[in-house]
C-alpha cells in the first residue's frame, strides 16, 4: 500500500526515493534559515513546523497530527484518543540536562504525532534542543543505524541504551552542515506502519 501523495506516485520504491530526495533538500534549506530561529525549541509546535517544511511538497498531512492509530513491530504508538493530551504534557517536560532532553525525545517518539516522517523531523527537533540547551548536537554519522533502531525500540521500556548511544556521538560542531544533514539521511530499514483500530485496545 502506497501513501497518498502530492506527487501522484503509486509505486512504493519510487515514493521512498522521491520522498528522501525532496525531504533532504528541504532539510538543507531549513539549516540556518532565519524563519526557524523563532521556533520555541522543544515544543510540539516546533516539531510540526519542521515536519511541515520537510514534507509539504509531498504529503497533505505535512505538519498535521495523524488521524489513525499506528504500530511498528510490536509497539503501538500513543492511541489517537490520548495523543493531544500526551503532546501537551511533553511540551511541559524539562529540557535542561542531557538526560531530560533524551527522555523528552523518547516520549515524543511514543507520541509519534505524524502519519510518516516522524524519525527525520524528530532528529532535527532533538538537535535543536541539544544545541540550545547544551551547545552540542548529535553527529549522526557516528550512530550505527541498527543500534539506533534497537535502542529506540527498547526506549519505551528502558531509555538507558539510547542515552548511552547518543551521548557517545555528541559533538560541539553545532554549525556543521554535514553533521546536521546526516540526521535526516533516510534509514535503510524502510518498513511501513500497521494501522490498528482503537477498539483493539479495549
Ligand atoms: N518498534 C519501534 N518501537 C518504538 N519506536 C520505533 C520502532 N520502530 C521505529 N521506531 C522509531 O520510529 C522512527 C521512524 O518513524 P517514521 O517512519 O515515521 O520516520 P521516518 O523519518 O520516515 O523514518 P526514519 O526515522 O527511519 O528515517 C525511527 O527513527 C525510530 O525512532
Ligand atoms: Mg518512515
Amino acid at each position: 500500500m502506497v501513501l497518498e501523495n502530492k506527487l501522484g506516485i503509486t509505486n512504493s520504491a519510487e515514493l521512498a526515493r522521491e520522498e528522501e530526495r525532496i525531504s533532504k533538500k528541504k532539510a538543507v534549506s531549513l539549516f540556518k534559515n532565519p524563519e526557524f530561529d523563532n521556533l520555541e525549541v522543544g515544543t510540539t509546535d516546533a516539531l510540526m513546523a519542521i515536519h511541515k517544511h520537510l514534507f509539504e511538497d509531498i504529503y497533505d498531512f505535512a505538519g498535521k497530527l495523524r488521524t489513525v492509530n499506528l504500530a511498528k513491530g510490536n509497539f503501538r504508538f500513543a492511541p489517537l484518543m490520548y495523543l493531544e493530551n500526551l503532546l501537551a504534557n511533553i511540551d511541559k517536560m524539562p529540557q535542561s540536562t542531557y538526560d531530560e532532553i533524551v527522555e523528552k525525545y523518547v516520549e515524543m517518539n511514543i507520541a509519534h504525532p505524524f502519519r510518516e516522517g516522524n524519525g527525520r523531523s524528530m532528529r532535527i527537533w532533538l538537535d535543536l534542543i541539544l544545541k540550545k540547551e547544551l551547545g552540542q548536537v548529535v553527529d549522526w554519522s557516528k550512530v550505527n543505524k541498527e543500534d539506533y533502531l534497537l535502542a529506540m525500540e527498547r526506549s519505551p521500556i528502558k531509555d538507558t541504551e539510547i542515552k548511552v548511544l547518543l551521548k557517545s556521538a555528541l559533538t560541539n560542531e553545532v554549525d556543521s552542515r554535514e553533521v546536521y544533514v546526516k540526521g535526516i539521511d533516510h534509514s535503510y530499514f524502510y518498513e511501513g506502519y500497521t494501522s490498528f483500530n482503537a477498539e483493539d485496545l479495549c
